[in-house]
This record gives C-alpha cells, structure tokens and sequence, in this order.
C-alpha cells in the first residue's frame, strides 16, 4: 500500500492532521493500536485555547463546538482563604473553551476525513533517512501490511515507536506530587475554573458540561486511588477550594471515575529526524496545570500539515526544513508555562517555598503586568508565534 503520508497513532494529533492534509490536498492513512471505541471514551483534558478554537473552526470543525461548548472569561486563582478572578478578555482580548478532549475526538471521527486503521499491532518505521519510509504493521486479522510513504508523521504519544526512530536529545522533569482526578455526576460549583493554592496541596475544580464536574487534588505520588473514599475526596476538595470562603459552597455528587495521575515535562529535540516528524504527546509532554496539552498538539500539527502539503504537493521544503524549530519554539513557551503553574500552586512542603508561591500568587492577582502574563500564556499565544 502506498499513501503520501504515513499517520501512526489516531488521537487528536493524527487525526487532526489527516483531516488538515486532505484538505490541502494531500492524501494519508493512519494506523491505530486502540480500538475506535476506546480511543473516543479515553478521559482526557477539556480547555480549549482561542487560537486552537479559532483554527478548528476555520477547517469545519467548530460547528459542535460553538454550540455545546463553554466559552470563559478567565479563571479563579484561590489562596490564603481569597479568591480573585483573572479576566482574559479584559487582560488580552482572548477567551478559552471548554470542550472536552473526547468531543474534539468524536468531531474528527465525524468529518470522517480520516483513513484510520485500528488495531494495528507491531507497528515498526524502516528507512527514515532515505527518500523512500515505510511502516509495517500487522492489520487487525493480524495480517503482515506495509505501508510506503513520503514521509511518517509520529503521532503515536509517548509510548510509541515514533520517537525511538528520531535520535535526538531530551529534557524532562518529573513532579514529586500527581493529580487524583475525578469525574462527578453533578453540575459545576463554579462558572469559571478555580485553581486553588492551600497550604494541604493544589486542588482545581473543572467540568466538563452543565451536568459533569471535573475536578482535582495532589496527593503525593504513588497514591492508590482506592485508598481515597469518595466522602474523604469531596471532604478535601471543599477544604482547599475554600468551601465557605465568601458564603461559596462546593456541591458534591455521584464519583463516576477516579484515577492518578503522574506529571512530567518531557521535550524531545529536533521533532524531526529524515522523513520522520514527530507532533502531539509523542514529541512533548506538560503537566497538566496550564492545560496546554491538546493545545500544543493541535499547534504542532497546524504547522506540519502546512509544511507537509508544501513538499509533498509543490516540492517545496522550507517549512519542513524548519518544521522542528518553529514548533519548538511554542512547544518551550508552553513547557515554562506549565512548569511555572504548576510550581507556583503545588506544595513541596518547604515553608521557604510556600512564601514564593503566595508571593508570586499576590503578584499575578494584583499587578496589571503579573496577571497579563498570566492570561496572555493561559489563553493562548496566536499560532505561529
Ligand atoms: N502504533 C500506532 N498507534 C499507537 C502506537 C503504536 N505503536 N502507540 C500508541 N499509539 C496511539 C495511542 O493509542 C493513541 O491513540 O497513538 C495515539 C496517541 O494519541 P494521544 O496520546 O492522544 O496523543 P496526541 O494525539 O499527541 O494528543 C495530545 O493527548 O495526552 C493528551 O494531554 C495530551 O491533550 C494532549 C493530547
Ligand atoms: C480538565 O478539565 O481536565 C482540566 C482543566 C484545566 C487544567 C487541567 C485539566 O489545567
């Protein structure tokens, strides 16, 4: 089989691509480990970014999205028993969705722009330096396939092959604490998302429509989320929000899903190696805090369709050649940002620490500069940038 562009891995990364390709007029097919079914029910992040929702719209994919999604102001950062709302529009001009991750996927299935494979297995990439890639699998009857090909896009996440076929530097960091997330059958107590820094550890509360919640708290790693009964999660969630603070109540409900999960931030350097690209989680990965994850990838994958249709359609390589720099350069916006968020409202236990934090809190609450730095990461810096 042949194709023009060789797609592993169908999250949001790969099947936007395709979806991006076809409409530049280059032809693609993307191979999938995971069932359809559960590739569209993974729990996944829910913020959108102006530019993220603005390019979605602009390829036909925001009709959903305008309708069912929820579009914010800004956010509450809540510390020190206050809560202070930072106002994107008024701070950039700028607003975020939510919209969960999961629907974004649906919407993709659904433009139906896609020639997805799944369940795929033994997914390999061979020949990435030549002039001529090209991927073989065994199909879902567990039938041998290759698939030949101008260039292989590495949307595969962070455990697949793609990145081991780039040899290239890394940097991480992982995070002494994670994140016991749940889903809760039960309206937002809020409108706007809160983060809360509280001397017992972060808590956000998000949600994912006028009837889910979505909320978090650190627990150290390792944490077994059996060992947290759902009386004990809503009893620690009302603390550190600040249950009470101003007459304001948290509402709990029906636990519907409950999971830990670990932060890192990884950067892999170049995204490119021959004829193969990395995009999405497979090149990077932040801490969830700046909810920039879909973001980045949605990022990524603009500029690479972009570069893509231009070799593949004109011979014309410039933006390939300089594909890796240019999203390297968001991809480390974003990764300072994550980094910085999550630092300044989780606790490590060091009173010194704690000091810097609510320090740093007050300052992005109370000057003009602080919070316009703030918002102007949160709410997205225009593609490109
Ligand atoms: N062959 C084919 N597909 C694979 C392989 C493989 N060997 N290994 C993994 N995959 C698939 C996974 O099953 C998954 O569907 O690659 C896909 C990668 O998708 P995501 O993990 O969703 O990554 P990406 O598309 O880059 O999206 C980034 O996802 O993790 C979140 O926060 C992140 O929101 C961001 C978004
Ligand atoms: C979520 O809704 O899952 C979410 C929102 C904001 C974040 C992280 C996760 O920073």
């Amino acid at each position: 089989m042949r194709t023009q562009v060789a797609i592993i891995g169908a999250g949001p990364a790969g099947l936007l691509l395709s979806h991006l390709l076809t409409r530049g007029g280059v032809d693609s097919v993307v191979l999938e480990t995971r069932s359809q079914e559960y590739v569209a029910s993974r729990i996944r992040a829910g913020i959108l970014e102006q530019s993220s929702v603005d390019l979605l719209t602009e390829v036909g994919l925001g009709d959903r999205l305008r309708a069912e999604g929820d579009e914010h102001r800004g956010i509450y950062l809540n510390f020190a028993g206050e809560r202070h709302h930072l106002d994107f529009v008024d701070l950039t001009g700028r607003t975020v969705w939510v919209y969960g991750q999961t629907e974004v996927q649906k919407d993709l299935v659904a433009a139906g722009t896609a020639d997805v494979r799944y369940e795929v297995t033994e997914v390999a990439l061979h020949d990435v330096e030549s002039d001529k890639p090209y991927v073989t699998y065994l199909d879902a009857d567990g039938v041998a396939q290759r698939l030949d090909a101008g260039a292989i896009a590495g949307c595969d996440g962070s455990f697949g092959p793609s990145r081991q076929a780039v040899p290239s530097e890394h940097f991480e960091r992982v995070y002494p604490y994670s994140w016991l997330g749940i889903l809760a059958d039960v309206g937002p107590s809020t409108d706007e998302l809160i983060y809360a820094w509280h001397p017992n550890g972060f808590a956000l509360h998000s949600m994912r429509s006028p009837t889910v919640s979505r909320l978090y708290l650190q627990v150290p790693n390792g944490t077994d989320p059996a060992s947290w009964s759902d009386e004990r999660i809503w009893e620690e969630l009302a603390v550190r929000l600040g249950h009470g603070q101003d007459g304001w109540k948290l509402t709990p409900g029906p636990i519907t899903d409950k999971s830990v999960l670990p932060m890192r931030s990884y950067v892999q350097t170049p995204m490119r190696h021959g004829r193969v690209f990395l995009a999405g989680d497979a090149a990077h990965i932040v801490p969830p805090t700046g909810a920039k994850g879909l973001n980045l990838a949605i990022a990524d994958v603009t500029l690479l369709s972009k570069a893509l249709v231009d070799w593949l359609r004109a011979g014309d390589s410039t933006a390939a050649d300089a594909y890796s720099d240019d999203a390297l350069r968001r991809v480390w916006r974003c990764t300072h940002f994550s980094w910085w968020m999550t630092t300044m409202l989780h606790t490590s236990g060091d009173p010194f620490d704690a000091q810097l934090q609510l320090s740093q809190l007050r300052w992005v609450t109370s000057s003009n500069a602080g919070a316009t730095g703030l918002a102007e990461n949160y709410a997205g810096l225009p593609i490109g940038f």
